[in-house]
């Protein structure tokens, strides 16, 4: 599994945290940034993340700022991405099994590291189920085109 990893200063010390614990797991990520402490704007690293899922070189994203909110606006904002912002494990499952989301969110400043690791494990052990939900989905790709 290919999963493409951003976040803007405010997510900087979790995404490293979190590339370590998905590398240790044999996924291979493609790092966008950024990878300094300088302030910096989420929006940037939303485009870099959506760019690389729908290009096709990654099959899913994680994208961190400091509150998840910031992130998940910007990168929804592209076609073909469904970002969720997850504060617990139920919700990144869900957003898998139901939203068919492709990008997973968190806030850096919001949740502990350990915590973080939960939610993206789940998140990346789920898989769409389908049915209702694909039809749920198709819905909002009618509501934007
Ligand atoms: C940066 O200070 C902060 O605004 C950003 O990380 C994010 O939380 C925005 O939603």
């Amino acid at each position: 599994m290919r999963v493409v990893v951003g976040a803007d200063h405010g997510g900087l010390d979790l995404k490293i945290v979190l590339v370590d614990e998905l590398e240790k797991s044999g996924v291979s990520v493609i790092n966008v940034g950024t990878d300094s402490t300088e302030s910096c704007d989420y929006p940037d690293f939303a485009a870099k993340g959506a760019d690389t899922i729908l290009s096709g070189d990654a099959d899913l994203g994680l994208l961190i700022c400091g509150t998840g909110i910031g992130m998940s606006i910007a990168v929804n904002r592209y076609d073909g991405i469904r970002a969720a912002l997850a504060g617990n494990e139920f919700m990144a499952r869900m957003a898998r099994r139901h939203n068919d989301a492709n990008v997973l969110v968190l806030g850096g400043r919001v949740i502990g590291f350990e915590l973080a690791k939960e939610i993206l494990k789940a998140f990346l052990e789920e898989t769409f189920e389908g049915g209702r939900h694909q039809r749920r989905i198709d819905k909002i790709k009618k509501s934007t085109s």
